[in-house]
This record gives C-alpha cells, structure tokens and sequence, in this order.
C-alpha cells in the first residue's frame, strides 16, 4: 500500500518523508490557503522534498478553462498529478488530460457511480472522502469497497486513493480492502506508528540493560 501525506506543510512533508514511508503528497485549496505562502514556490518546495506524485486541485470550473489550468500545473514539474473535482465538466478535462499524458486525481468523490465514470475517463487516480461521508451517517469505508469491486471487475487501471482519513482505523480498513493508497494528515501518520506498550517495552528493557555487566 502507498503512503501519502494530504498536507501543505513543508515542514510535515519533510518529517514524515525521514521516517522512509512516503510515497507522495496530496494537497487541496484549503491546505495550500493554510501556510499562507507563494503557490508555485510552495509545490516546488513540496516537490524536492518527495519524489512521488504530487496532487494540485484546478480550481476552475468548465472544461476548457480546467485543461488550460492543468497544463501550466502540470508543466510546474514531472510529479505534479492534476486534482480535478468529480463534475460534468471535469469528466470533459480528465478525458482530454488522459489522453495528453496528463495525470488526474479524480477528488470529491462521494459514489461509486462517479468513481465508476472517473476511471472510464482515464483518471490514474481516484478519491473517495471517507471521513466526509461517515460525517453524515453514511460508510465511507464502504464506498472504498464498492469502488474497489468495480475496478477489479473491469481491470480499469486507475488507483484509488482513500482520502478524508480521520483516524488510523481508516487506513488499516482500507490496507485489508487492497486500497491502492491511503492520503494521510500528519496528526493521525503520527497516531499510526505510537503504541503505549512500545513504550514501555522499551523503558523496561533500558532499565534491565543498565543490570548487564560489560556492556
Ligand atoms: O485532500 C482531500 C481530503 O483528504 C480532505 O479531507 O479532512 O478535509 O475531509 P477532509
């Protein structure tokens, strides 16, 4: 399973990229609005950092206007992977992008109808928001199961990144599901590796090893 980090912050980036875990980074408007800082500069610094897929969310709304905006992102550098929200008009720019090279990240998605359409348009990625739906009673985790099924029974090549992750629960759920990828926030990647009993199965064995003679 791929890691990926759904993150603006460099400083997040650069952490979690030292623990050797992380595959890519996903970023959205709010996100980048966050660090209060130049755009470009911040992809390119994001960029240097990881050495993988990098999603940047167009934010234009028809077709014509959103292929034009993914070119000049994606032309930012070679890892840059378009975030294109799941409309009408963003179906039109995922075909075209796909077929130009262009990679999408098919976001907003809430149906396994539109994660069926995402893939038949060619999008390398597609994410569902599971914490989005589980916010309003329904199951995101499900969803990732549904969309997961219709992939597999096609052999339709995109990815799905499980995305609005709340908690380390949802990652282990979709790592036993075969999700390809799971875009993490810091505080919970922090939650995933942590385990009381680690610590203190370490103390103890320091406090044991101070007894050992010669060392
Ligand atoms: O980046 C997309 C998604 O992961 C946003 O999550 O927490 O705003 O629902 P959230």
């Amino acid at each position: 399973m791929k890691i990926f980090i759904d993150s603006a912050n460099v400083e997040q980036i650069k952490e979690v990229a030292s623990w050797g875990i992380l595959d890519g980074v996903t970023t959205n408007p709010t996100l980048v609005a966050k660090e209060k800082t130049e755009f470009k500069s911040l992809i390119h610094q994001i960029c240097d950092i990881v050495d993988g897929p990098i999603s940047v969310e167009a934010v234009s709304l028809t077709a014509d206007e959103i292929i034009n905006e993914a070119r000049s992102l994606a032309a930012l550098h070679r890892n840059i992977v378009i975030k294109i929200p799941m409309t009408e008009e963003g179906l039109k720019a995922t075909k075209k992008l796909s077929d130009e090279g262009i990679k999408v990240n098919m976001t907003l998605v809430f149906s396994p109808a539109q994660a069926l359409f995402a893939a038949k348009a060619g999008a390398k990625y597609i994410s569902p928001f599971v914490g989005r739906l589980d916010d309003v009673g329904h199951s995101g985790m499900e969803l990732v199961g549904q969309i997961l099924d219709i992939l597999d029974n096609y052999d339709l090549e995109s990815e799905v990144i499980v995305a609005s992750v709340r908690h380390p629960g949802h990652v282990i759920e979709a790592a036993m599901m075969g999700a390809h990828i799971a875009t993490v926030p810091y505080d919970v990647l922090k939650k995933m590796f942590r385990h009381p009993l680690t610590d203190v199965g370490i103390e103890r064995f320091l406090k044991d090893w101070e007894k050992v003679s010669g060392r």
